[in-house]
């Protein structure tokens, strides 16, 4: 097999971080091959039918489909279009889900494992049915999906999973080998009729068709506010609706409940060159770290992208680890690209790494996403969508599809299995395993800091610095000067931790994260980090 090159840690990393284009300093490769998706800024007062906050997936699904309804709509973004995890997202389409359908079957019985299925399954046939309708060129494939052991696994574990995704309705078989994969033992899982594409391609081609509806993206626009009436943004515009969709990755706008229902993750993804088609067209998974430290069991995914005359892309991802928590395995974000690079070299052909990039998903703690109206407002006009559970772009476009739904006012047969208030009891192990962590975290304020002082701090790096009984996060530019901020984080007020790959400071409690210079990129908080004066 040829030896695969690193080509450098900065592949692909823009001179300076630019929040609106990208939730880190690396760019994905979609984003590095495309133009940013970016629109006027709000600067009037609106009113219409529904709004939107957040242009990700699910953001831009709902408002693709609320303008076919021919509802006035407006999406509020940030950033620029898909800025957030869907310009990061590697873009499997899938009914192939990464937790396990007997785990499904365990948590809301055959039935509603069944219409788990059915659901993605109607995810991937609304992006292929738009593709097509659109003419959206976004490299859009069918294409099988293979899922095979990870070594800590058993065997038995795949015979359950034939047996559970038979029973969900999917046309599964077990295969002898992995194809593709020589290396892989064997057998593995094929799933039929699976899909992929290019993320941004497709949303700029949605985003096209609603502003030709006549409806209204607006970019740069970060949303302060939230109630029932509307939102208010940053620059003091009101937007009153009737309906309020909050697509936001992981709700803002609320400071608590559904935050102890989910986990925040890093993942981490490579790009690497392999010769045209020495690999059968197809998407490859494992089963995932059995003995893992996290609950979401961290598994590999590898996909195929059409590159040029003479290669591939292979995209591969995996080694996560809960935001802000690298060091509970003792394993720092670069060394992550190392272990994957090695993963991916002693089984594919690859020749040149060309793309590293890392992002976030939300770990449901019991696999499904949490869409439909918020349970906590009483007029029932709110709706959010959350817990991707490393399924995303196909929970984000059901998101579209059953918020649409219930907004329009008609049934739809998905709506109780995703619905945010349903009862996760029988996952309790998990719920408190992951707010037992959450509590831990909290003695990050008795701790000494990272380095003793500032002086310690390289250019370009940053680092937690104890200040008398406070910690300040820190980061000295490229040029030497120091930006200081409270560590504090403002949501439940937990201590960020540095996380020196994608420039960023990464809370460790709910997956908040802030720039280098203080700025939030993910939630649950919406304000940035209090600035503070700090001697060198
Ligand atoms: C590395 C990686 C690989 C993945 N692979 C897959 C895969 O193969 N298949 C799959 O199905 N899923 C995958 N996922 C998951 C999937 O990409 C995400 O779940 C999905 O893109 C999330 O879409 P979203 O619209 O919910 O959120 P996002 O795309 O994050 O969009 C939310 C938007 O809200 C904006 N926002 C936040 N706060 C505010 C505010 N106050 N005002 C205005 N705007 C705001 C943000 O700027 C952001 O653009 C992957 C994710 C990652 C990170
Ligand atoms: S994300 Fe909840 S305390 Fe930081």
């Amino acid at each position: 097999m040829p030896s695969s090159k690193n080509k450098s840690a900065s592949i692909n990393r823009p001179k300076k971080v630019n929040p609106a284009r990208a939730s880190g300093a690396d760019l994905s490769f979609w984003q590095a091959t495309t133009k940013p998706l970016e629109f006027a800024t709000l600067n009037e007062d609106l009113t219409i039918n529904t709004v939107i906050v957040g242009g990700g997936i699910a953001g831009i699904t709902t408002a693709y489909l609320l303008a076919k309804q021919g509802r006035s709509v407006a999406i509020l973004e940030d950033g620029y279009l898909a800025s957030g995890e869907t310009g990061r997202t590697t873009a499997h389409l899938v009914n192939a889900l990464d937790d396990r359908y007997y785990d499904l079957e365990n948590y809301f019985g055959k039935e509603g494992a069944r219409k788990a299925a059915e659901s993605h399954s109607a995810a991937v046939d609304l992006i292929e049915y738009n593709v097509t309708t659109e003419n959206i060129d976004c490299d859009f494939e069918r294409l099988p999906g293979y899922l095979f052991l990870h070594p800590s696994d058993k065997k038995d574990s795949l015979k359950k999973e034939l047996e559970a995704t038979r029973n969900a309705g999917i046309n599964t078989e077990l295969l002898d080998n992995v194809p593709g994969i020589p290396s892989e033992p064997g057998p593995c899982i094929m799933f039929p009729s699976q899909a992929m594409f290019h993320p941004l391609k497709y949303i700029a081609a949605l985003a096209n068709t609603i502003i030709k509806q006549g409806e209204k993206i607006y970019t740069k626009t970060h949303v302060t506010k939230i109630d029932s009436s509307g939102v208010v943004t940053s620059n003091g515009h009101s937007v009153k609706a009737e309906h309020i969709v909050i697509a936001t990755g992981t709700p803002i706008h609320r400071t608590f409940e559904i935050h102890t229902k989910q986990e925040a993750y890093r993942t981490y993804v490579i790009g690497a060159t392999v010769p045209k088609d020495s690999l059968p067209r197809a998407l490859w998974w494992d089963t995932g770290d059995q003995d893992s430290t996290w609950n979401n069991y961290p598994y590999h995914y590898a996909r195929l992208q059409n590159y040029d005359d003479e290669f591939d892309l292979l995209i591969v991802g995996g080694e996560d680890h809960k935001t802000g928590q690298p060091d509970k395995e003792g394993i720092e974000e670069e060394m992550r690209f190392d272990k994957l690079i090695k993963w991916t070299t002693e089984r594919f052909p690859i020749q040149e790494v060309l793309y590293k990039w890392s992002g976030q998903i939300m770990e449901p703690v019991d696999s499904l996403a949490f869409i439909g109206r918020d349970p906590a407002e009483s007029k029932g006009n709110i709706y959010f969508f959350t817990g991707d559970s490393g399924n995303g772009m196909t929970h984000g476009t059901l998101a579209g599809i059953i918020i649409s739904d219930m907004i329009a006012g008609g049934e739809n047969p998905w709506t109780s299995l995703y619905d945010p208030s349903r009862k996760t009891l029988k996952t309790a192990a998990d719920f408190v395993e992951a707010n037992v962590n959450v509590a831990k975290q909290y003695t990050e304020f008795l701790s000494g800091g990272d380095v003793d002082s500032v002086k310690q701090i390289a250019p370009d790096h940053g680092a937690i610095v104890r200040m008398g009984t406070s910690k300040a996060a820190v980061y000295r530019d490229k040029s030497g000067n120091v930006h200081a901020y409270s560590a504090v984080c403002p949501h439940l007020k937990c201590i960020v931790e540095w996380n020196d790959e994608e420039k960023s400071f990464d809370c460790p409690c709910h997956g908040s994260r802030f720039t280098c210079y203080g700025k939030v990129i993910n939630g649950p908080a919406n304000t940035d980090l209090t600035a503070v004066d700090i001697k060198e």
